[in-house]
């Protein structure tokens, strides 16, 4: 942890800029940065999160980000921005990530994931910041040929609107780099990323009704929602349900940490990492995980598959281990307690 502030003491003058900062990952990438030592601007439009979340994110760490609301959308206000602090790095955290809503509605989705990306890109070149890292996710792979997948696995064919924002980023990135390799890219590739930090202050919280699986079994579990509904059990895998690669969000967070540390050694470079556990887990495990670790129970219904869906993914980490000397720890007990303590302490706060 010293080497961590060392670091960030090095970076004292110059900041990170975070996009999306209130959202799960972004909020959870905070803290651990925070507590690296880091310096935090940060920028989000509300549109999934809460300003609830920077009240969270100060009461874990004790410090405050220096934040403004809007949209990566709007260049004069990402002017402002870097006209008015020192940044060294932007963490680009800001999309829309729900894979069925975005089979619906693939313009909102085209718009606020690759278009926003256009315009932050454009105004880290003009003011010669060239050190970024993005979220990617693992549907960029499509259906995959093989699992577990690793980042040499073919990407495209993708079977939503929202995997192919991401894939489409992909490849402006690429593309920027070939065009100038001053740049220093870091694509990571998340799984499943759950559960909140162990203080239940943040978690995964969207407005509205929960698209992914783990918050909403958290709401039934909470009695805010009925039953779950398991989108199709006819899949071929080994219950016939979905399987997924879940990792704490905590542990994607802190792989963010190493990401930072690689960018800040390196002299240029895009690099790509999968960030998941190794482990599929389906549904129905899922479910019941959620029910042992929490002494609950949570009712289902088999309903129809959701459109956009694929069978399995699961992840190859090695190479963010070998490289970063990142691996996930945390168990899927610690995933579905922290999911369900900070649930319950949403509902009762
Ligand atoms: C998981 C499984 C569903 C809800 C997510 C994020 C995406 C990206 C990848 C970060 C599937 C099933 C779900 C429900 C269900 N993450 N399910 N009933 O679709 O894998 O994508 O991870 O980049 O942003 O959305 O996650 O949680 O929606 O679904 O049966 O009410 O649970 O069919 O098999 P998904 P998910």
């Amino acid at each position: 942890m010293e080497n961590f502030k060392k670091i960030g003491r090095i970076l004292k003058m110059k900041k990170i800029f975070i996009t999306g900062c209130c959202g799960y990952i972004g909020s959870h990438t905070c803290v651990e940065l925070l507590d690296a030592g880091y310096e935090i601007v940060g920028l989000d439009n509300f549109s999934n999160s809460k300003p609830s979340v920077l009240d969270g994110i100060k009461k874990i760490s004790g410090k405050t980000i220096k934040f403004y609301e809007g949209d990566m959308l709007d260049k004069d206000l990402l002017e402002t921005i870097f006209n008015e602090n020192e940044i060294s790095m932007v963490m680009d955290f800001a999309a829309f990530k729900s894979v069925g809503d975005s089979v619906s509605k693939p313009i909102e989705y085209y718009i606020n994931n690759v278009s926003s990306v256009l315009t932050l890109l454009s105004v880290m070149k003009e003011h010669n910041i060239k050190s970024l890292i993005f979220s990617s996710s693992a549907t960029v792979y499509g259906t995959p040929e093989f699992v577990p997948i690793t980042e040499e696995s073919k990407t495209g064919g993708t079977t939503n609107p929202y995997g192919t924002s991401k894939l489409f980023v992909e490849q402006i990135l690429k593309d920027l780099y070939k065009s100038d390799n001053d740049w220093k890219i870091c694509i990571f590739r998340y799984f499943n990323p759950i559960g909140a930090h162990q203080s239940g202050l943040i978690g995964e919280e969207p407005n509205g009704k929960p698209a992914n699986l783990m918050p909403y079994i958290s709401m039934v579990a909470t009695k805010e929602l009925e039953y779950l509904s398991v989108f199709g059990d006819d899949y071929d895998t080994k219950d016939g349900t979905g399987v997924r690669d879940y990792i704490h969000v905590v542990d994607l967070a802190r792989a963010h940490i190493k990401g930072a540390e690689k960018l800040n050694k390196e002299k240029s470079g895009l690099f790509i990492y999968n960030l998941g556990t190794g482990e599929g887990y389906s549904v129905l495990e899922m479910i019941h995980a959620f029910e042992n670790a929490n002494h609950v129970k949570v009712p289902y219904k088999i309903e129809a598959r959701r459109p956009g869906d694929i069978a399995e993914c699961f992840a190859d980490s090695s190479k963010a281990e070998k490289e970063l000397n990142w691996k996930a720890t945390l168990t899927l007990e610690d995933m579905c307690k922290d999911a369900y303590n900070f649930t319950k302490n949403r509902k009762n706060n």
